[in-house]
């Protein structure tokens, strides 16, 4: 077992360059596989979730050539077998080879997805998006069956603004026949990666960014080459911890309108930064002032960046709140930061949170992805040592993690125990 040791309280200096993004990268390596021959995909970021999608991939007889974040995918392998229930429960990604799968051979066997434990996560919006394109869904078991004798396209107003309903219906109408409306499309640019993405293969998509999006169905995508977006989440949180910690810390390889919501949060605490075309230098503010924070769709504040936000409010000069409206269960961190010492009280999904609060190192568990990164900003800024466990959750979407910041002077590692 592995676990990660933090001493806590030393300043960052120096530069953390920003990966390719996790959420555009996990729509990207299954939607290479809707072309017809080899695809590029350059700056994905070094995370388990990629390895994860590899799997499948090479699963579905595909080749991957790997050149450091350079990956190259051939499809033209490509046999349409029932991926394994161990590989699809890795993670919640599985369910785009559902829209890949059905949009290129009208059928499709799957098992339902895994994912990080952050609420109850149904698929019925996928679903009701392949029924209005055509498609038949049976569920067995654990185990998802959707034929279609053909696609074709119709016009599809979403209940909710998901973003993998939007991806996934965008990947099955490509290759429907006419036209497909997706209404109250998710605007979250990560979408616009992956329009722009199948664009190049030859299809005809506009309007991701926007809540309504226009597809007209091909008969062929051609082998393309995208760069994935850099990770917002993965900015936003070291942007925490530079507003924490930082000393002349330096996040590069930003687009910084993508972290607007958090900014604005910031600058409403107090927090001052240095913002370039695609940098942001940060420095540890001393005093915060106390902010509500509702998370939202795209561009609100981003669930994603919830969990490391908090930690933030615990240094706040005051009552703080934070409610979650897009994930019921997003909330496995607040025990572990009362533990190490923070003031917080949870009633459903809005915790109120005291500052400022002395922090102090112990052993916590990481309970999810973003609950893993809010503790290692916790164990940041603690005194002594801060013990983390369950760190699998952290690696499968923070790329190298642990060197980014000890690069900048954190003492942090990985131990073996
Ligand atoms: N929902 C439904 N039915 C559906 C789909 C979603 O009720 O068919 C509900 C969900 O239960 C949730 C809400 O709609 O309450 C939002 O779900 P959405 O479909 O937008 O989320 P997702 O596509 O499953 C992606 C990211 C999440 C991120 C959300 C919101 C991936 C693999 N995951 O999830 O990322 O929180 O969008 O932006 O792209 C993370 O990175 O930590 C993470 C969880």
């Amino acid at each position: 077992m592995e676990r990660i040791v933090i001493e806590g309280g030393f300043p960052l200096k120096g530069t953390i360059t920003i990966g390719g993004a996790k959420n555009s990268a996990v729509a990207l390596i299954p939607a290479s596989l809707l072309a017809d021959d080899v695809c590029t995909l350059k700056n994905v970021p070094n995370i388990t979730d990629r390895d994860a999608l590899f799997d499948i991939v090479k699963w579905l007889n595909c080749d991957i050539n790997q050149n450091g974040s350079t990956i190259k995918i051939d499809p033209s392998k490509l046999k349409n077998v029932l991926i394994s229930e161990e590989l699809s429960v890795k993670l919640r990604a599985s369910y785009y080879f559902m829209g890949v799968l059905l949009g290129k051979y009208k059928h499709v066997e799957i098992y339902f997805p895994g994912g990080c434990n952050i609420g109850s996560r149904p698929i019925d919006i996928h679903l009701n998006g392949f029924k209005a394109l055509g498609a038949k869904v049976t569920k067995r078991g654990h185990k998802y069956i959707l034929d279609a004798d053909e696609l074709v396209g119709n016009t599809i107003n979403l209940k909710f603004a998901s973003v993998g309903a939007t991806i996934n219906i965008m990947f099955a109408a490509v290759y429907a026949k006419g036209t497909t409306i997706i209404k109250n499309a998710a605007k979250e640019v990560e979408i616009i990666n992956v329009m722009d993405y199948l664009n190049n293969m030859g299809a005809k998509i506009k309007g991701a960014g926007t809540d309504t999006i226009i597809i007209e169905g091909v008969e062929k995508l051609h082998g393309a080459e995208i760069e994935v977006i850099p990770d917002r989440i993965e900015a936003g949180t070291y942007i925490l911890i530079g507003a924490l910690l930082g000393n002349n810390l330096k996040i590069s390889g930003i687009i910084p309108e993508h972290n607007r919501a958090l900014l604005n949060k910031l600058t409403e605490m107090g927090v001052s930064y240095q913002l370039g075309t695609d940098y942001i230098i940060m420095n540890k503010c001393d005093s915060f002032k106390p902010v509500d924070v509702r998370t939202e769709v795209y561009p609100g504040f981003p669930t994603d960046l919830n969990q490391p936000m908090s930690v933030l409010m615990t240094q706040a000069d005051g009552k703080c709140t934070m409610e979650e409206t897009i994930w019921e269960k997003r909330v496995g961190h607040y025990p572990y930061l009362i533990k190490l010492g923070a003031n917080i009280t949870l009633e459903d999904n809005k915790a109120t949170i005291i500052g400022k609060t002395k922090l102090i190192g112990t052993e916590i568990n990481a309970t999810d992805l973003r609950a893993g990164a809010a503790l290692i900003l916790a164990g940041l800024i603690a005194s002594g040592k801060t013990y983390i466990y369950d760190i699998d959750y952290i690696l499968r979407g923070y790329e190298n993690i642990i060197n980014k910041l000890s690069n900048v002077g954190a003492k942090i590692k990985i131990e073996k125990i």
